[in-house]
């Protein structure tokens, strides 16, 4: 498996271009299922999770085709299978976004259940239930939900219990084509939600609340093709900023949107990082010490818990202590025992880590159990003395496109080694 070795100490300085988001992406793909039109994506990130829904949509004959400068994605084609099979639903837990779309197209569907992950048990509870109210009869056979509806989705008031990212999605898609109206109280809120709204706005879907915790849709007794351009993503945006923070120096980030990261930017700007938005995008600086910030993650707009990891890493060598509360995932600190062992000083309690940030970090061999975790090794890295090598990259994969690249071309000393060498 690749690893990545970084030498640590150099300042950043250059622009990173920030690709469109993993995770608007994936909802979107899964939305192709709800026309027998073409859906066209652009500004798609190429990454292992895109891959694996790609092929995910392929199983259920959905023709899947990267355009010719590979951002753009062309979907269509009949549905020939309704089933997504254990094997590509336990490498990527957003598979089960297919479930809405498949039910509410054709009337059933057979989806793996996801099981645990690195970072909590993640049931898929909001979704079944919400979709139960819109008619549907779920099983759970085999290890997989089996769902029915006879004849068309019907409308419902769905009041999610919390606001689940994923529940609003499945349910958003599969209101999209019910009869009648549904409405999604306590709803989230994520951007990402706003995108795939957007997108089945332009597909004929009528949406209305978009942005906010209450959605209203009159589904459609049918959806048509349409082109999307997806928005850049946040996450890649706040690791990067996190980024310019731990190494020092300047960085441009190109495409991002400062109003989808600011609680993230108010936290940074308190620990003394100066952000500010440019004609193209973000502009991160940063001259002179950090100073420690106690953060809780919370349902967006609060501070994403796609960030924890990456700015406990920034905490660690900040002055003071900082206090990280982690609300969203019961077991979201598989970095910590890493971090510590590159010298940082954090004890966890219960769902709150204290940091007590240190005058440097020193250069380890670490690895990680998730993706937001491994990118924080490698932050850490940039600040640390000597070299870091992370190795599991495939997490990285997952979920950001060139990393080593995008940070060595702001001059890092960060390269890839692969696995023969
Ligand atoms: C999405 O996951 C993201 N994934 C995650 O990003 C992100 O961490 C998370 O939202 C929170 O922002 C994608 O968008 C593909 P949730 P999702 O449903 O939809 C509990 C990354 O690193 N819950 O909002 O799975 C659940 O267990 C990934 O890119 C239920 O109890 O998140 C969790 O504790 C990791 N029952 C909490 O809610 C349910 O039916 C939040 O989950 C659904 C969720």
């Amino acid at each position: 498996m690749d690893r990545i070795l970084i030498r640590g100490g150099r300042p950043l300085s250059g622009a990173i271009a920030i690709g469109g988001a993993k995770n608007a992406a994936l909802p979107l793909m899964a939305a192709g299922l709800l026309t027998e039109e073409r859906l066209t994506l652009e500004n798609v990130p190429r990454l292992e999770d895109i891959r694996t829904m790609a092929s995910l949509l392929a199983q259920h004959g959905i023709a899947v085709e990267w355009g010719p400068e590979k951002k753009t994605l062309g979907l269509g084609g009949r549905i020939t299978s309704t089933e997504a099979p254990y094997d590509i639903v336990r490498k990527m837990r957003a598979s089960v976004l297919v479930l809405g779309p498949l039910l509410a197209r054709c009337g059933e569907a057979r989806v793996s259940l996801p099981g645990g992950c690195a970072i909590g048990t993640r049931p898929v509870d909001l979704h079944l239930k919400g979709l139960e109210q819109m008619g549907a009869v779920i099983r759970i056979e085999g290890g997989y939900i089996v769902a029915s509806v006879a004849g068309r989705l019907r409308g419902a008031e769905i009041v999610l219990p919390f606001p689940s990212v994923g529940a609003t999605e499945n349910l958003l898609m599969a209101a999209s084509l019910a009869e009648g109206q549904t409405i999604i109280a306590n709803a989230a809120r994520e951007p990402e939600i706003g995108d795939l709204a957007e997108c089945l706005a332009a597909m004929g879907a009528r949406v209305s609340g978009i942005g906010g915790d209450r959605l209203v849709i009159e589904g459609a007794t049918k959806l048509h093709g349409a082109c999307h351009a997806i928005i850049p993503d946040r996450i890649e945006t706040g690791t990067y900023l996190c980024a310019a923070a731990i190494a020092g120096g300047e960085i441009d980030l190109r495409g991002a949107r400062l109003g989808d990261v600011a609680a993230l930017a108010r936290a940074l700007d308190d620990a003394g990082v100066e952000i500010s938005e440019t004609a193209t995008g973000i502009l991160a600086r940063r001259r002179n010490g950090l100073a420690g910030v106690d953060v809780m993650t919370e349902p967006y707009p609060g501070f994403p818990t796609d960030m924890q990891a990456q700015f406990m890493a920034l905490m660690s060598v900040a002055e003071g202590a900082a206090m990280i509360t982690e609300t969203i995932f019961e077991n979201r600190f598989m970095h910590v025992p890493e971090l510590n062992r590159m010298g940082a000083r954090v004890n966890v309690h219960g769902a709150s880590a204290i940091v007590r940030g240190v005058p440097h970090l020193s250069g380890a061999p670490v690895m990680a159990t998730d993706l937001r975790a491994s990118v924080s090794l490698v932050l850490a890295g940039l600040a640390a003395r000597g070299e870091t090598v992370v190795s599991r990259v495939y997490h990285l994969d997952r979920g950001y496109e060139a990393v080593e690249a995008k940070l060595a071309a702001c001059g890092a000393d960060i390269e890839r080694i692969a696995e023969d060498r």
